[in-house]
């Protein structure tokens, strides 16, 4: 039977437990919650969950389609097995400052840590700290479809010699706080650059053409130029324009954003808070305007 003094000891330590325990759980939920709104801002959904056939979040198999041929997000759920449940906190964040696996091979920048490595060491530790707290999924990644030669993964070393410039992006002192948090959102977290600046012919960002739109785009379709030149690009567009389309995909001229920019309002811009839409913004028109005459095409499906 137990006595009191059995019972007083037991509350003590539940008291102390709380006391101890309850700092560290409410920590670790904030990091959960700051995780989230990197995963969101960042995109990671979209590529890793296939959403068509109604596939389980993150666990993998949606296609991404580009000239060098079909890559597969894979499975980065916590499984063990099949996700990436047996990784460290460090293991993640290489893979997305350094594009390199557990294993020291390189990952094809169809996975866009060329922006990803712009994220500071605390966005990363919280994006971990929200993917750790998900569903487990068993389910095996697929793997990629390749052109010859682009399924060699060693050959990945010369592209991130010629292209790949790692480490957090370091703030501009001569900007304002808002144009800084706008060029972080858009060039690292967002990776908008992936889809709006032309490539050369090795997939290299053109980055003299920094967002000034790519006639193939990375699916096969265009990709508008959204710098502001008034002719080809987002010149005429005022503030109130560009809020508009991250937060509800509506353009001055009615028409809907569909397809892959569809996604990026759906997964991505809707979810910031109004600060970040107007910081990004800030960003965004403050660009040098680069004449670039991109033809409307569909991607090809
Ligand atoms: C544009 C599509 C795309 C986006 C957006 C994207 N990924 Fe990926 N990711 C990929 C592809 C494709 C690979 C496989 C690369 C390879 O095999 O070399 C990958 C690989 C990975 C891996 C390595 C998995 C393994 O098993 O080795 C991790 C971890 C990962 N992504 C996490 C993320 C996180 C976190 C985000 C958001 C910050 C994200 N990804 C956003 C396409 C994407
Ligand atoms: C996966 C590729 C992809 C990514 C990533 C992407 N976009 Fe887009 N974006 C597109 C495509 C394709 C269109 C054209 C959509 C249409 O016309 O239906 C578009 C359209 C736009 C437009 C409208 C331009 C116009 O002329 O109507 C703006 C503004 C824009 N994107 C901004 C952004 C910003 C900011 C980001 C980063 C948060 C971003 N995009 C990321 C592919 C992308």
């Amino acid at each position: 039977m137990r006595g009191r003094a059995d019972r007083a000891w037991l509350g003590l330590s539940v008291a102390l437990g709380l006391l101890l325990g309850a700092p560290k759980a409410q920590a670790e939920d904030d990091a959960v919650a700051r995780g989230a709104y990197v995963f969101h801002a960042a995109g990671c959904l979209g590529c890793h969950t296939d959403v068509k056939n109604k596939g389980p979040a993150l666990a993998g198999g949606r296609a991404l389609k580009t000239p060098f041929g079909t890559f597969y997000g894979p499975n980065i759920t916590p499984d063990p097995d099949h996700g990436i449940g047996s990784w460290s906190e460090a293991e993640f964040i290489r893979a997305l400052r350094e594009g390199r696996a557990p294993d020291g091979s390189h990952y094809f920048p169809a996975f866009p840590y060329p922006a990803f490595t712009g994220m500071s060491d605390q966005d990363m530790r919280d994006l971990w700290a929200y993917l750790r707290a998900q569903p487990a999924v068993a389910e095996p990644s697929r793997p990629h479809d390749l052109r010859f030669p682009f399924g060699w993964r060693f050959a990945v070393t010369f592209w991130k010699w010629l292209y790949f410039e790692p480490g957090p992006m370091a703030p501009e002192e001569a900007k304002s706080e808002a144009w800084n948090r706008g060029a972080y959102l858009v060039r690292a977290l967002g990776h908008c650059g992936e889809c709006h600046t032309p490539r050369d012919a090795l997939g290299g960002l053109k980055t003299d053409m920094w967002l000034a739109g790519a006639q193939e785009g990375p699916e096969g379709g265009s990709v508008p130029n959204i710098t502001p030149d008034s002719e080809t690009g987002l010149g005429k567009w005022s503030k109130d324009d560009f809020l508009f389309l991250l937060q509800i995909g509506l353009t001055p001229s009615g028409d809907v954003v569909g397809g892959q920019m569809g996604e990026v309002v759906d997964n991505t811009t809707s979810k910031l808070t109004d600060q970040d839409r107007a910081a990004m913004v800030d960003y965004l028109r403050s660009l040098p305007p680069v004449q670039n005459k991109i033809e409307p095409k569909k991607t090809k499906k």
